[in-house]
């Protein structure tokens, strides 16, 4: 029987007794359980490294003895100890497989979305020569050193990416290692969720997913691994992705300067190289592992949680505060609380006693609702989703058979098998009574999967038995990918039973790939300056990793953050890809006012800007959808030849056009700012400043430092309380003056139904801007480029900035100029048009 409950414990326990920090380690310490039955071993705990076999156990290829290629163009080097396979898959793209027994069966990958028979031929050439083997692709040169047998990755023009030190081993248990050496002062992004800063050079890191129970800068594991790596210097870059799922470590020139070294516990060494830019290396590894779905557009509204809001009463209240403030808002979030005691798919009735009702006046009032689905599902004869687990077999067992009993929430619980498909359509169809319910949308937490143990960070044995989609596998190498299928299962689900809607799911934990199925949030942080400050290297290094849409628990999980700390976690938020204020049982309030007036207008303020930025966010994602670019970009991804950018994780690129430099100090009311190459406006004063150089800016409480590229046009839509609130007749434009010629894209479509595919159901735009020398002439140009998607404003407010003077002569081409308008205190002019699809507006100035 269930033992002893945290939530009994937190009705009993004072106020006074709800110590910051105490409350999360007594989470785990209260459902201290039985996780394996009698006579198997404890879980296996894999916190911290595990001790490095030395070098010499392992054995490494030897000398290559002959090689071979067949017509696909692959080739087949075969060493002493091993053979070498190199499948090119695009010109910068080429597929390395190691194996000591020589067996190269078809590969097996969660991660991959375009497997090796779905590329096109590649062009290549193989150069045989005393020493080496070389593999030509148009952009990439794969070198495997005869003596012993290594590979070094060159780009086109040459230059060496990576070289090997030992190259690949091997040990009879099954553990791997690969050594290999990057160039001196490269940076090292990407591998997922990593609570440190931005550039990885100098650090090791472990990929296995676990719930740290709260974290802190520097812990690792966390939540979400991805063993993909840009390495970058001076303008090129290497993509490295190693699709093996085990428990790894890396050390990214930790133990040894400029050298990579990667270590497995089991598995095939496959690892796939990239070669380019950074953006067309992470193109190139979203090819590969897919790209995020475009999402409902009420996503990238703001989002309002808390561990828990009950009951409904409540849930109804919080929503409206929000309308009754004129806080734009567009979800409420329910956790485990309302579940009938944490059994998934049900609700508690004494706290929901009228589901339907609430959800249908959350949604009368413009809201959507969130509710979080757990793994675990309760074992309880009386529950049904137990019994329909048990009556499918649906559940992992140990290889004798026998189930496998976890503590969560619940207390114990069995675990659905996602690598089984019949298990994942059984899963994904459970959501169907809390669709009829009325529920938008869903969280999957504890994904991990999570352990409510005394032992944070401990997970499953590694002997676990899993279908894997009929093939068999262990823990050990479904672990890391176990959060994503649960992610799939759920997106498939409701894809399934809501075709006409584009499904949303946010998950906790996730493996390379987890962006077909799910957005993510950083999940337990903490009230603090540092943990504010994290937020953006963490979301910017998912960004890297081929996952776009992220963002953090706005204000902190643990713990309550001061007024001041919660505005400008507010102001940073507002430019991050999911916008959501969550926080832990029994913390403090933290809704938008509850912090008092000030912090509410400023709070107000940015939830305005953020939904009248819409337009612009939506067409940095629909980017994402279709080319892997992240939303929030580091300024070393769009400036690599900068080497200055390389470490900057304190500010960061929003979209194409604007950045980002929040205040991330107590106390701090201004801060200096690295503006890139070009020219930036700020955008609160138009002020224009030269790139390439470090501007001090004033940023007193209600002010995010933020820039405009120079020559961006910016759509913009008026303030909604809610996404659909209003027919949008008008759009915005900002133009930023810039001398030459700049363009700027606009996406639109009708942000509900999920084919955005069709040509009549979006529209992108093209804004070419073109500016004359001195600032004297500026014409901005619309073109469609794609789609015929009309249910778009006609009516367009142009807001030009930067022009010197009064304009002589304004001329549009096609369209009416219904007003135009000249602010001598700003110089800023401001035209309204009335515009067929493309239309061009040039703008003289004074003779
Ligand atoms: C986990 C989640 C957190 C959630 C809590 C209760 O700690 O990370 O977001 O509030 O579980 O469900």
């Amino acid at each position: 029987m269930a033992g002893f409950s945290l939530r009994k414990l937190l009705d009993v326990i004072t106020p006074r007794m709800i110590v910051r920090g105490l409350i999360y380690p007594l989470r785990t310490a209260s459902r201290v359980r039985r996780s394996t039955p009698r006579g198997t071993s404890s879980p296996k705990v894999k916190s911290g490294t595990y001790p490095a076999a030395p070098l010499e156990t392992f054995s490494f290829l030897g000398n290559v003895t002959q090689f071979e290629r067949d017509e696909d163009g692959r080739v087949t080097v075969t060493a002493e100890n091993g053979k070498i396979r190199l499948t090119p898959l695009a010109d910068d793209l080429v597929q390395v497989r190691v194996r000591p027994d020589g067996m190269f069966v078809p590969p097996f990958s969660y991660a991959v979305a375009k497997p090796e028979g779905d590329w096109p031929p590649v062009e290549s050439k193989l150069v045989d020569t005393d020493d080496q083997i070389e593999l030509h692709t148009r952009m990439l040169r794969i070198v495997v050193h005869k003596h012993p047998c290594r590979l070094s990755v060159l780009d086109q023009a040459g230059r060496l990416l990576l070289s090997d030190v030992e190259g690949v081993g091997h040990q009879a248990d099954g553990q791997l290692i690969w050594r290999t050496s990057f160039r001196e002062g490269a940076a090292c992004y990407g591998l997922g969720e990593k609570a440190s800063a931005l550039n990885h050079v100098g650090r090791r890191f472990e990929m296995w997913n676990v719930d740290p129970s709260g974290y802190e800068r520097g812990d690792d594991p966390l939540y979400m691994s991805v063993p993909f790596l840009v390495v970058q210097t001076g303008g090129i870059a290497a993509g490295i992705f190693i699709d093996n799922s085990y428990h790894a470590q890396v050390d990214i020139g930790a133990t040894t300067p400029h050298v990579l070294e990667y270590r497995t516990l089991g598995g095939e060494f496959r690892v796939y190289l990239m070669a380019g830019t950074p953006q067309t290396v992470l193109e190139r590894f979203t090819e590969l592992t897919g790209r995020m779905n475009l999402p409902p557009l009420w996503t990238l509204g703001f989002h309002q949680s808390r561990w828990s809001y009950y009951p409904q009463s409540r849930v109804l209240e919080i929503a409206r505060e929000f309308r009754q403030r004129h806080l734009p808002c567009d979800a409420i979030h329910l956790d485990i609380d309302y579940m009938d005691d944490c059994r998934c798919f049900t609700w508690d009735k004494r706290r929901f006693p009228d589901v339907q009702g609430m959800l249908a006046e959350l949604h009368a009032q413009g809201f959507k609702a969130m509710a979080i689905i757990d793994p675990g599902i309760k074992i309880d004869p009386g529950y049904w989703v137990f019994r329909e687990g048990i009556q499918r077999d649906a559940f992992i067992c140990y290889p004798d058979g026998s189930r496998y009993v976890g503590p969560v929430w619940p207390g114990d619980c069995h675990f659905p098998d996602f690598t089984n498909p019949a298990v994942r359509e059984w899963w994904g169809g459970l959501y169907q009574g809390l669709l009829d319910d009325g529920l938008d949308a869903f969280w999957n937490d504890m994904n991990e999967f999570a352990l409510i143990t005394l032992k944070p960070r401990t997970t499953a044995p590694d002997i676990l038995h899993y279908d894997a989609e009929g093939r068999g596998a262990t823990e050990a190498e479904i672990h890391n990918v176990y959060g994503m299928l649960m992610a799939r299962a759920s997106f498939e689900g409701l894809r399934r039973l809501r075709p006409d809607r584009r499904p949303f799911v946010l998950t906790r934990s996730g493996w390379a790939g987890v962006q077909r199925y799910a957005v993510h949030w950083t999940a337990d942080n903490k009230s603090t300056w540092d943990h504010l400050r994290l937020s953006i290297s963490m979301v910017l290094n998912l960004g890297l990793s081929g996952i776009p849409f992220t963002g953090p628990d706005t204000g902190g999980f643990t713990g309550g953050p001061t007024p001041e700390l919660f505005a400008r976690w507010m102001q940073v938020s507002a430019f991050l890809p999911f916008y959501r204020v969550h926080s832990m049982i029994k913390s403090p309030d933290q809704e938008p006012w509850a912090f008092g007036p000030e912090v509410e207008a400023i709070c107000r303020k940015y939830l305005e800007l953020r939904y009248r930025l819409l337009p612009y966010l939506y067409t940095a994602v629909w980017q994402a959808t279709r080319t892997g670019i992240p939303i929030v970009r580091a300024l070393s991804f769009m400036y690599p030849d900068d080497l200055s950018t390389y470490s900057l994780d304190d500010q960061f690129l929003f979209g194409d056009s604007l950045l980002v430099a929040p205040i991330l100090e107590a106390g701090a009311e201004k801060r200096e700012v690295y503006l890139p190459a070009g020219e930036w406006y700020d955008f609160w004063t138009g002020q224009l400043y030269k790139g390439q150089q470090t501007v001090t800016v004033e940023a007193p409480l209600d002010v995010l430092p933020l820039f405009v590229r120079a020559g961006a046009v910016i759509p913009f839509w008026p303030v909604q309380q809610y996404v659909g609130e209003k027919q949008i007749d008008q759009l915005e434009l900002y133009a930023y003056y810039s001398a030459g010629e700049h363009t700027s894209l606009l996406y639109e479509d009708d942000g509900v139904t999920p084919d955005y595919v069709s040509p009549e159901a979006y529209r992108l735009s093209r804004f070419c801007l073109r500016g004359g020398e001195e600032g004297q002439s500026l014409s901005i140009e619309r073109v469609i480029e794609q789609g015929s998607y009309a249910e778009v404003p006609e009516q367009i407010r142009l807001h030009v900035i930067g022009l010197k003077g009064i304009p002589s002569r304004t001329d549009l081409e096609a369209g009416e100029l219904l007003a135009q308008a000249h602010d001598p205190s700003t110089g800023r002019l401001a035209y309204d048009l009335k515009a067929p699809e493309a239309f061009r507006i040039t703008i003289l100035q004074g003779r």
